[in-house]
């Protein structure tokens, strides 16, 4: 399967690092043979060969800054846009990873719809796009017979999406509610055990679970887009950012944890997606609540079904080899839905 990577930040050399250290396992147990053709950055260049990249030197030149530094190749392109690289035609699939924008989605939502037009399936870990445009990329993969597939944009590499579209497919889902942000989960716990704000949120930032803009994780827009995403492909729904009741934890005092604390009590931002709303709020739960105990970068869903009760989901939600764990499981799942391409 040939691959075109928009973004090789955080979580695309976290995929590129998995798609190496997994290459002889992946194509024996799974037949799945993933060669990178195609790499786009927003600020370190890019490169573009049809027989495929070298991953190890891929991840040299972005260790270094820029992709200038990748080895000279005859066939190597270099500074090819991505509408050039998907024209190109020599790729299967689009990897978008680019900085999430929850505003307008762009410029990731005009490359998705120019690899849907050109037949590539399309997998995301970028949000904005199935935030902001689920139906009509929906529309469009269908009517192409292509996958489309986001399971990195909830809860990163636990497999969120794929429990509730594909295991839980006979059931109806009534609601979502949870712990969807993992920076602000780590910051919340690594407050409460003494660390200020700015150093909890940098050491975020260091372990790469922050968005490229932090405020997005600490105002809630980040959990705000996953309900956006939860509330189109659970319920069909049709909200936008404007729906949805938002709040994050940037008003939170060291002193309101205190006063959490000593009532037994533990500050959580809370997600909720239904069919007729959501809503994101830094709440104050009970520590017998479940929800209180997930800690660190771990996010938690529960899913209220009709024919199971409440189903409940904890795992990583955020980091590099965790997001590309999502992006891995997608392009299996490509693999087993098209054959091997
Ligand atoms: N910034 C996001 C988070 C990354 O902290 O949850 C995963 O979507």
């Amino acid at each position: 399967m040939k691959l075109l990577l928009i973004g090789f930040g955080v979580v695309g050399q976290g995929l590129a690092e998995i798609l190496q250290s997994k290459a002889a396992q992946l194509k024996q147990a799974q037949g799945l043979s993933a060669t990178i053709v195609g790499v786009i950055t927003g600020s370190k260049g890019s490169l573009f060969h049809a027989d495929g990249l070298d991953i190890a030197e891929l991840l040299a030149a972005a260790e270094i800054g820029s992709l200038d530094a990748y080895p000279e190749r005859t066939g190597l392109r270099r500074g090819l846009s991505a509408s050039e690289m998907i024209a190109a035609g020599d790729s299967d699939a689009l990897v978008e990873m680019s900085p999430t924008n929850l505003q307008t989605a762009q410029p990731a939502l005009a490359i998705c719809h120019q690899a849907l037009d050109a037949g590539l399936h399309l997998v995301l870990a970028n949000k904005g796009p199935v935030a902001l445009d689920y139906a009509n990329l929906r529309a469009k993969a269908l009517s192409k017979g292509l996958q489309l597939r986001y399971e990195a944009t909830v809860m990163a590499g636990t497999p969120t999406m794929q429990l509730a579209e594909e295991a839980l497919a006979g059931c109806e889902i009534r609601s979502a509610r949870g712990i969807l942000n993992g920076t602000t989960n780590y910051m919340l716990t690594r407050m409460e055990a003494g660390l200020t704000y700015a150093e909890a949120l940098a050491q975020a930032q260091a372990l790469g679970y922050a968005e490229t803009d932090p405020s997005g994780d600490v105002e809630g827009w980040d959990a705000a887009g996953k309900v956006l995403i939860l509330a189109n492909a659970l319920f069909g729904s049709s909200l936008t950012m404007a729906d949805l009741d938002v709040s994050g934890i940037t008003q939170i005092s060291a002193a309101d944890m205190a006063a959490a604390k000593s009532a037994g009590q533990r500050y959580k931002l809370i997600a909720g997606a239904s069919p007729s709303g959501g809503s994101v709020k830094a709440l104050r739960l009970p520590l017998s609540d479940p929800l209180a105990n997930v800690a660190g970068a771990a996010n938690a869903i529960t899913l209220e079904t009709d024919l199971l009760g409440a189903v409940t989901l904890i795992g990583a939600g955020a980091g590099q080899l965790e997001t590309g764990s999502a992006i891995l499981s997608d392009l299996l799942a490509i693999q087993r839905g098209a054959g091997r391409i």
